[in-house]
C-alpha cells in the first residue's frame, strides 16, 4: 500500500466532522501512481450494514492528494469510508482506505447543558480543611461528578457518545474510561464556539444496566486563566457544565438517544478542587467507591440543574485533542528539608504520577513544580500567581497512587513533601501532555550542541502546542500570543503536522476579528482581558502570516481562500488607520522586537516593516487565488510603502535608522531597501555582529530572520558561528547552563546576574526557537524553491559545514517523505516522494532530480572559505 496518511480536514479519522465539503488529502510512498487516481466515498447504513457509494472523482496529476475538495450532502451522525484507487507504472495496486464520521452538522442537540444545583460557595467538601487553602484556592469548588443510568435492553450495533463541557471533562461508561483524550474539549473562544468530541463506545455497552459517568472541572471555563489580576477565575462562567448525548442504534433498526438532562444526578467526589493554574487536591478518604458503576446507589445525590447560561454554539472538534505523549522516569531523587526533589531531566508539560507506600492515613502529600533549582531548592518564583501545587490526603492503604487529571504544569523538578514512607525512584514518573499532532520531522546533526538545540525546540513545541499555541506553560499566562504563534509556525510545521491544529486556532483568530479588521494580541482573548484588543505590529500580522505559512506548507488553496477575507481585513485595518501611509497609528501595545538584548529597534520601524510584509503576503495570496485586482492594488500599495520606508528609515550614509541588527535583518529579509542599497546594509549587519564578537541582539521578531538572512547574503560561516556560539547571548549559552527547552529570554539565567526578573522569566517559551526552520531548510537542505507550495519543488542546497557534519533530516511533507543527508566528506543524498522535483545545489554540482533516492558526491570540505563577499 503506497498511499498513506489519508486525512479529512487534516485529521486521520475524525468522528465528529461538522461541516459540508470536507477536504481530503493523502500522501504517497514509492514511485507513485502512473495515471490519474480515483478518490471515492461510501456511506454506511447502520441498520442494514450496507455501504453505498455517494461520491467519487478522478484526480489529475497536478494537485491530486494535496487538497481534494469533496462534495456530496453529508448526513448528520453518518459513517463513511473512503479511499483512493491507483496503480503504479508496473501495474501494482497503490490503493488505500480510511474512514470518518459526521457529527451534528447543525442539527439541534437533544441534550441540555447541566450543572450542579447550587453555586460554588455552597459546596464544602468534607475534606477541605486538611489541605491548607490559599487565598486563591479557597475560591475553587470541587469538580462535579454527573451520572445517569439506563437499560440496554436490545442488541446494540452502534453506540456513539457526543460530549462536551463548559470546563474540562473525563467520561466513563460502566466504569470504563471513554477514549484517552485529556483536557477535553480544549480551549476555544467559548463565547463563539465550544468544541465537542465523539467516541465510538459500542464495545463499552453490555446488555443490562449501563452507567454514564462524567467528571467536569473548571478548566478554562470557570477556573483561573491568564494574568488578569482583577479577575482570574470565572472568565466565561461560574461553574462547570456538561452536555452529552449517547446515540444508540439497535439491531432492529430503532434508535435511541440518552441525553444529559435534569434527570442526571450530581455530587462532588474525592477531588477537592482542580484548576489549570493552581493545581489539584484529592482526598482519597472520600472517594465515592463505585460511583461510575451501574449498580451504585445515587438516590441521595441531588438532581442536576438545566443551565440557562448562554455561550457559543457547539461544533465538532477541528483538531486532535491533548493526549499523553510519553511517561518520563525520575532521573534523581534528592532529599532536602524533609522533602524529596525529583529531577525528570527534562523541562516538560504535564503532571506527576506518584505511588506512595504505607503513607499514614490523614497525612497530606504535596507536590510543587518548578523549572529550575536555586541553590538546590525548587525555584517557583517565576510562576507568578500560578501555584502549580497538587496535594492529596492519604487514606492509609498499603499503596496509593495519585495523579491529577484536570490540571497541568510546566516543570522539570517536582518537590514532594509530607511523605511518611520511603519513595522509590520507580514510584514517581512524569506524564507528558501535548496536542496530539502527528510528528513529521527528524533532524540529526554531528554537533551535540545543535542536537540539543533541536531537541529543546521540539520540547518547547510539545509543551506549548497544547490545545492552543501558547507562549509558556508554567506561569499564570499560557495564552495564545499571536506573534509567538506566527514566528514559530513554520518551525512547528517541520516538527509536526499542525495543519489542523493551527487551522483550529485561526478559526478563533478570525472569529476575534472585529468589524474594523482589528485582531487581538492573544487568541482566544479571555473575556475579562482588556489590554490586548489592538493587534500590535508583528502580533496582529499573524492574521496574514499564519494562513500564508499554512498555504506554503500544505498547499491547500481552499484553506487560503477561506482565510483570505481575514488577511485582507487586517491589512485594510492598518491601511485605514494610517491614511498617511506608514503604520504609526493604532499600533496597540507596540512591543517591537520583544526581549531583544542591548539594542532596541525603533518600534515604528518594526511596525512599518511588518506592515509591508503583510501587504506583500496579501498580494501573493491574491495572486495564487487569481484575485487580480487585489494583487495589483496591494503590489502597488507595497511599492508606495517601500518608498516611504526608504525615506524614513534608510539613511543617506547607508544605515538603517536605529542601527540595530534587527533593523538590518528586516530590511534585508523583506526587501525593504532598493537593490542598489542592499550591499551597505548587509555589510553593516555583518559588522555589527562581528563587533560584538559574533553575538546576536535580536528578540522574538528579529531572531527568526537572523540566520536565514546571513545565509542569503553569503555568510553561512557567520550564521554557523552564531549557531555554535556559547557566550551570552546565544542559544548555546542556555544549553551550557542546562536548558532542555528554549528560554523566554536570552538572560533568563546568567552566571553573572542569576535569574532574571521573576515578573517575566519563563524557561519554556518557543519564540527564540524559531531558528528551527533554518536548521531544516538550510542546514539539512529541505527547503522549497521560490514559488513552490506543498513541497512540489524542493530546493536541496544544504549548508555544508564541517562543524555540523554529518546531517540527516527527514520530513513528512504533504506529498510524502523527504530525506536529506550530507557529510563533509563529500557525500550527499536526497529522497523525494512522488509528484515532486528537487533543484540540487551542492559544491560543484547543480542538477534537477525527480522522485526517488539520489546520491551525490562533491569535493570534501574541511573549513569555510574565508573570503566571502556579501551579495
Ligand atoms: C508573553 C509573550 C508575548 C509578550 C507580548 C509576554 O508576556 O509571554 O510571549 O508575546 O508578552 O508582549
Amino acid at each position: 500500500m503506497t498511499a498513506y496518511a489519508l486525512c479529512v480536514n487534516g485529521r486521520r479519522r475524525p468522528l465528529e466532522l461538522d461541516e459540508q465539503r470536507p477536504t481530503l488529502t493523502w500522501k504517497h510512498r514509492g514511485t507513485g501512481p502512473a495515471g490519474p487516481q480515483t478518490v471515492w466515498v461510501d456511506e454506511h447504513d447502520a441498520v442494514s450494514g450496507t455501504w453505498t457509494r455517494v461520491w467519487s472523482s478522478e484526480c489529475g496529476q497536478e494537485e491530486r492528494s494535496i487538497s481534494v475538495p469533496a462534495s456530496w450532502p453529508l448526513a448528520p451522525f453518518g459513517r463513511y469510508r473512503w479511499g483512493v484507487d491507483a496503480v503504479d507504472a508496473a501495474g501494482e495496486d497503490l490503493s488505500a482506505g480510511s474512514d470518518f464520521a459526521t457529527g451534528h452538522l447543525g442539527t439541534p442537540w437533544q441534550a441540555s447543558w447541566i450543572h450542579r444545583p447550587h453555586l460554588r460557595e455552597a459546596v464544602t467538601p468534607p475534606a477541605a480543611q486538611l489541605i491548607p487553602r490559599t487565598f486563591q484556592t479557597a475560591y475553587s469548588a470541587p469538580p462535579s461528578q454527573f451520572r445517569t443510568t439506563f437499560d440496554a435492553r436490545k442488541e446494540i450495533v452502534s453506540a456513539r457518545l457526543y460530549i462536551s463541557a463548559r470546563g474540562i471533562y473525563q467520561a466513563s461508561i460502566s466504569g470504563v474510561r471513554v477514549g484517552h483524550d485529556e483536557l477535553t474539549p480544549g480551549w476555544t473562544d467559548y463565547r463563539r464556539r465550544i468544541e465537542y468530541q465523539a467516541y465510538d463506545v459500542t464495545d463499552l455497552i453490555a446488555p443490562g444496566r449501563v452507567a454514564l459517568a462524567v467528571t467536569v472541572a473548571d478548566g478554562w471555563w470557570s477556573g483561573y486563566l491568564g494574568y488578569n489580576t482583577r479577575r482570574h477565575a470565572d472568565q466565561y462562567g461560574t461553574r462547570p457544565e456538561l452536555i452529552a448525548e449517547l446515540h444508540l442504534v439497535h439491531a432492529d433498526g430503532t434508535k435511541e438517544v440518552v441525553p444529559s438532562d435534569a434527570s442526571w444526578r450530581e455530587s462532588p467526589g474525592h477531588i477537592v478542587m482542580a484548576d489549570l493554574l493552581m493545581g489539584e487536591y484529592h482526598d482519597h478518604r472520600f472517594a465515592t467507591e463505585g460511583w461510575e458503576d451501574p449498580g451504585f446507589d445515587d438516590s441521595a445525590w441531588p438532581r442536576a440543574e438545566v443551565s440557562a447560561v448562554e455561550s457559543g454554539a457547539l461544533s465538532g472538534q477541528l483538531a486532535d485533542p491533548v493526549r499523553v505523549h510519553s511517561i518520563l522516569p525520575a532521573q534523581t531523587l534528592t532529599h532536602r528539608d524533609g522533602a524529596v526533589i525529583v529531577d525528570f531531566g527534562q523541562n516538560l508539560v504535564g503532571r506527576v504520577r506518584l505511588t506512595v507506600r504505607g503513607q499514614a492515613r490523614d497525612s497530606v502529600v504535596t507536590l510543587r513544580h518548578g523549572e529550575m533549582l536555586h541553590d538546590g531548592a525548587l525555584y517557583t518564583e517565576n510562576l507568578r500567581t500560578a501555584e502549580a501545587r497538587d496535594s492529596f490526603v492519604a487514606r492509609g492503604l498499603r499503596t496509593e497512587t495519585f495523579e491529577p487529571a484536570f490540571t497541568l504544569h510546566g516543570f522539570r523538578y517536582a518537590e514532594i513533601g509530607g511523605l511518611t514512607g520511603p519513595l522509590r525512584p520507580e514510584d514517581v514518573t512524569a506524564v507528558v501532555l501535548t496536542s496530539d499532532n502527528e510528528p513529521t520531522g527528524t533532524f540529526q546533526v554531528g554537533s551535540a550542541l545543535v542536537d540539543r538545540l533541536q531537541r529543546n525546540i521540539a520540547w518547547g513545541q510539545r509543551g506549548n502546542y497544547l490545545a492552543v499555541p501558547t507562549d509558556c506553560p508554567q506561569r499564570d499566562e499560557r495564552l495564545g500570543w499571536t506573534a509567538d504563534t506566527q514566528i514559530f509556525a513554520r518551525t512547528g510545521a517541520f516538527n509536526a503536522d499542525i495543519r489542523a491544529f493551527l487551522t483550529r486556532w485561526l478559526d478563533d483568530l478570525a472569529g476575534a476579528q472585529d468589524a474594523s479588521g482589528r485582531v487581538p494580541d492573544v487568541v482566544p482573548n479571555p473575556p475579562t482581558s482588556d489590554n490586548f484588543s489592538d493587534g500590535a505590529p508583528g502580533w496582529g500580522d499573524a492574521a496574514v502570516i499564519v494562513p500564508w505559512i499554512l498555504y506554503e506548507e500544505y498547499g491547500d488553496l481552499g484553506m487560503l481562500r477561506r482565510h483570505y477575507p481575514m488577511m485582507r481585513a487586517w491589512v485594510e485595518y492598518v491601511r485605514r488607520s494610517n491614511p498617511d501611509g506608514l503604520w504609526t497609528r493604532n499600533v496597540g501595545n507596540n512591543y517591537g522586537d520583544w526581549l531583544s538584548v542591548d539594542e532596541i529597534t525603533p518600534p515604528l520601524l518594526v511596525a512599518a516593516a511588518y506592515q509591508i510584509r503583510s501587504v506583500d503576503l496579501l498580494a501573493l495570496a491574491a495572486h495564487h487565488l487569481s484575485e487580480t485586482e487585489d494583487e495589483r492594488g496591494y503590489a502597488s500599495l507595497a511599492g508606495e510603502l517601500r518608498r516611504r520606508f526608504a525615506e524614513r528609515f534608510l539613511q543617506a550614509d547607508g544605515r538603517v535608522v536605529g542601527d540595530t541588527q534587527t533593523g538590518y535583518l528586516m530590511a534585508l529579509a523583506w526587501g525593504l531597501a532598493p537593490d542598489d542599497r542592499r550591499l551597505p546594509l548587509a555589510e553593516r549587519l555583518v559588522e555589527l555582529i562581528e563587533q560584538r564578537g559574533n553575538r546576536l541582539t535580536s528578540g522574538f521578531l528579529g531572531i527568526n530572520l537572523l540566520l536565514p538572512v546571513l545565509s542569503s547574503i553569503g555568510r553561512d560561516d557567520l550564521a554557523v558561528a552564531l549557531l555554535l556560539q556559547t557566550d551570552y547571548p546565544s542559544w548555546g549559552y542556555s544549553i551550557e547552563r542546562g536548558a532542555t527547552t528554549i528560554w523566554e529570554r536570552w538572560d533568563g539565567y546568567t552566571t553573572e546576574h542569576g535569574f532574571q526578573d521573576v515578573a517575566m522569566n519563563s524557561f519554556n517559551h518557543y519564540s527564540l526557537g524559531s531558528v528551527g526552520e533554518w536548521l531544516y531548510r538550510r542546514v539539512a537542505g529541505i527547503d522549497q524553491a521560490p514559488g513552490s507550495v506543498g513541497y512540489r519543488t524542493v530546493e536541496f542546497a544544504p549548508l555544508i559545514a564541517p562543524e555540523l557534519s554529518p546531517v540527516q533530516a527527514t520530513f513528512e511533507s504533504p506529498r510524502g517523505r523527504i530525506m536529506a543527508f550530507w557529510d563533509a566528506d563529500g557525500r550527499a543524498s536526497i529522497e523525494l516522494p512522488p509528484d515532486t522535483t528537487a533543484i540540487v545545489r551542492l559544491p560543484g554540482t547543480g542538477t534537477i532530480v525527480g522522485p526517488g533516492r539520489h546520491e551525490f558526491t562533491f569535493p570534501p570540505l574541511h573549513a569555510f572559505r574565508t573570503e566571502r563577499t556579501p551579495s
